[in-house]
């Protein structure tokens, strides 16, 4: 099973709307469609949708008919804004546009451009796999032999087009031999969690139980969880972490119960230009997420509902952030200071 595919002139989707039901894959080889599929969290995670991006650039660029470097560019401008403004929240996307819009300005020859941005949105894929086995492999020494995981939404290789995050690590501590018992919630609106992690977890043959997001105070105060596990869409530079909508309760719930909260994400989700959770942009959704589940109305017709995406848990909910440059415990923004001014770890922020 692959999230996402590089098939050369166009990229193959897995359509995670359609899961569990039905393993249908798309092929698509115009921008506007995987910005399209994007939106509609075809493909979705904040990793998965930095890769998709960089190929949607990637295919935009094969497709514009100029010669003139000046007019190349600002075709590829607006390939970069169309995309830009799928998704907000997800840090990894507009890193990813970044990195593609600094290769096609480092090389003169349009048709070279073209070939640069297909190797280069080839090399973020490979890049966020291998970060994401790699924080997997670093986090699984938190998770102990017998424990009891809560995690939520999805962060497997569906989210990654890699190895997962939270999920990963789950997934690593799992393949060590080390028994454990995952408690997924469904995750509403969109049941990421029911469809998705479930979905993984029993391909990857994890014992696991499926809990509604709002069964998770009733475990924790029974003693049954022995720690938490999300991913992250942004996390800022003190460690403020923006995630699936309903993460920062699971925070706050764990920490009145002592139970550790552990985020999961590779350095392409960290801002380090932001100083707080609050500067992060929260994706608001439509309301008919809430007043529907799988287009059947659960509500009266005609109300008014909310709907954002993502919530902001604040840095002292958290115990420690696992990234590939290692595990990061408070105060976090020296720790992510430290991991950037690593050299290899820098090179990942700065590179073209
Ligand atoms: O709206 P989604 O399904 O893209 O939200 C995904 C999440 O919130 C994940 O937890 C997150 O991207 C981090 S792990 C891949």
């Amino acid at each position: 099973m692959k999230a996402i595919e590089w098939l050369d002139d166009r990229v193959r989707i897995l359509d995670q709307t359609q899961l569990p039901g039905k393993e249908a894959y798309l092929e698509l080889n115009r921008h506007q469609d995987i910005a399209s599929a994007i939106k509609a969290l075809k493909i979705r995670g904040a990793p998965a949708i930095g890769v998709a991006g960089a190929y949607a650039v990637a295919l935009g660029a094969l497709k514009i008919k100029t010669t003139s470097k000046a007019e190349f560019l600002k075709d590829l401008r607006n390939i970069i804004q169309t995309i830009a403004a799928t998704r907000p929240t997800a840090r990894n996307l507009p890193r990813a546009l970044e990195r593609m819009q600094q290769t096609a300005e480092a090389v003169k020859d349009v048709e070279q451009v073209k070939k640069a941005l297909v190797t280069k949105a080839i090399a973020i894929h490979s890049e966020e796999a291998a970060a994401t086995l790699k924080l997997s492999k670093l986090g699984s020494e938190l998770i102990k032999d017998g424990f009891t995981v809560l995690t939520h939404c999805n962060t497997g290789p569906l989210a990654t087009a890699g190895y997962g995050t939270a999920l990963g690590v789950i997934i690593q501590a799992h393949e060590q031999g080390k028994k454990l018992k995952v408690l997924a919630t469904e995750t509403r609106p969109l049941l990421q969690g029911a469809r998705l992690t479930a979905w993984e977890l029993k391909e990857a043959g994890i014992p696991f139980t499926l809990i509604t997001d709002s069964m998770a105070g009733y475990f924790m105060s029974k003693g049954e969880i022995d720690c938490v596990i999300v991913g992250a869409d942004r996390i800022a530079l003190n460690g403020d972490t923006a995630n699936k909508i309903g993460t920062y309760t699971l925070a706050v719930l764990a920490k009145e119960n002592n139970i550790p909260f552990y985020v999961a994400a590779p350095l392409t989700t960290v801002d380090p230009a932001l100083a707080s959770g609050a500067e992060i942009p929260i994706e608001l959704r439509s309301p008919d997420e809430v007043t529907h589940i799988q287009g059947v109305s659960i509500a009266p017709e005609g109300i008014e509902a909310l709907n954002p995406a993502f919530d902001v848990t604040p840095h002292p909910y958290i115990t420690a952030i696992i990234t590939e440059g290692g595990i990061i415990r408070q105060p976090f923004e020296e720790g992510i200071k430290n991991i950037f001014t690593n050299k290899s770890n820098s090179e990942i922020q700065k590179q073209g």
